[in-house]
């Protein structure tokens, strides 16, 4: 069996990070997103792994990730040259793909579970033509939404309802058998001019084939934008996160709960509270970092508090009293202005956010 990740797409939610990156590769706990779901289909027994890239983050995806040898598979990428929909990158990787069944998985979306034993029930079930992964959520209008029954076959699936007939979110990965080929052969684009496999999959169950569901009971995260960045940096940290301390701590520092400190990053005369990361070279100078913040290589932080956040690789924090609920993007300086001290003064790029505190 092989998987299929798709890591093509636009990203325009995470904008602007997305701007200048890949939005598969923004890091949740200093690690980038596509590589917990390289893990799990990994940890499926799975060896062959093809990737959907568009031409604008195609290049950066595969520096990357590389050719998967450092989780003993083989990667190979297969370019879409537009982010055309889902079934229209399925139909790109038909080749790669050939004659057996495949694990699908969107390259965005993280959850707290393994998928292994449903792999395995789909392989034994030859009866399936289809299987997917739901989700109980509170706004199912942001997604595909199933209508399943009792013994959990789906009956109806719809993208983005404006009427959800169910609060049953599809999580970003399937499981096909080769018919899905056909199926998307017979749709056409949607109001939002894209091939939708959530309709190749609802021509399936119209022509009788059977679809079943899996509903995944962990977390799923959907890392769409800047809240659902954080909550998943918090969630996985809070899971996952255990002490692992590689770069130097002075003895005037201290360290408390669980904190990894890579390789050459500096604690001087700061405190850091876990679930913390400081990422590999940085270095913190009489500065505090608060729980569930998460410190890129390369960064440095003087003077300065920072909790709560996603501090991406190069950032430079310098004389800043407090920062909160924040997501920097590489190479970000934040420091106070050598003018007026009451002014403010701002050199950011196309739709950043900045939030000043009310006095
Ligand atoms: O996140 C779950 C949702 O994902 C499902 O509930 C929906 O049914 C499904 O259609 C999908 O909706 P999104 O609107 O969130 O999909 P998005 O455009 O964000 O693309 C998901 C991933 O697929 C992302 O990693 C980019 C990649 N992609 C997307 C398109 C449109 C491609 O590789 N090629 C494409 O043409």
């Amino acid at each position: 069996m092989k998987a299929l990740i798709l890591s093509g797409g636009a990203g325009t939610r995470l904008r602007p990070l997305t701007y200048t990156g890949a939005k598969q590769l923004v890091p949740v706990a200093n690690k980038p997103i596509l590589f917990y779901v390289i893990e799990n289909i990994v940890a499926t027994g799975i060896k062959d792994i093809g990737i959907i890239i568009a031409p604008e983050t195609g290049r950066e995806i595969i520096d990357r990730v590389g050719d998967g040898s450092r989780w003993g598979v083989t990667i190979q990428y297969i370019w879409q040259e537009k982010p055309l929909g889902l079934a229209h990158a399925v139909w790109v990787a038909k080749d790669y793909l050939g004659d057996n069944p495949f694990l699908m998985y969107l390259g965005d979306n993280l959850i707290g579970s393994r998928v292994t034993e449903e792999v395995k029930s789909f392989i034994e079930d030859e009866d399936l033509s289809a299987a997917i992964f739901l989700k109980s959520v509170s706004n199912p209008k942001a997604f595909g939404v199933a209508v399943i029954d009792e013994g959990g076959k789906v009956i109806d699936l719809i993208e983005k309802p404006e009427h959800p007939p169910s609060d049953l979110a599809l999580v970003g990965i399937y499981l096909f058998r080769p018919i899905i080929f056909e199926a998307i052969s017979r749709i056409r684009p949607s109001k939002r001019g894209e091939l939708e496999i959530t309709d190749a999959i609802s021509w399936l169950i119209k022509k009788g084939y059977n679809v079943q569901s899996h509903i995944v009971t962990s977390w799923w995260l959907d890392t769409g934008k800047k809240d659902d960045l954080l909550l998943a940096n918090d969630t996985v940290m809070d899971e996952w996160l255990t002490t692992d301390i590689q770069g130097i701590i002075d003895s005037g520092s201290r360290v408390t709960g669980r904190v990894v400190i890579e390789e050459g990053a500096r604690i001087e005369q700061s405190v850091v509270r876990g679930p913390a990361i400081i990422g590999a070279g940085s270095h913190l100078f009489h500065a505090y970092v608060g729980p569930f913040t998460a410190i890129g290589n390369n960064v440095r932080i003087v003077r300065a508090a920072v909790e709560h956040c996603v501090i991406m690789e190069g950032c430079v924090i310098e004389d800043v009293p407090r920062l909160e609920h924040s997501v920097l993007g590489r190479r970000v300086f934040v420091r106070p202005t050598p003018r007026n001290q009451e002014s403010l003064c701002l050199m950011v790029g196309d739709d950043c956010v900045v939030e000043i505190g009310r006095k």
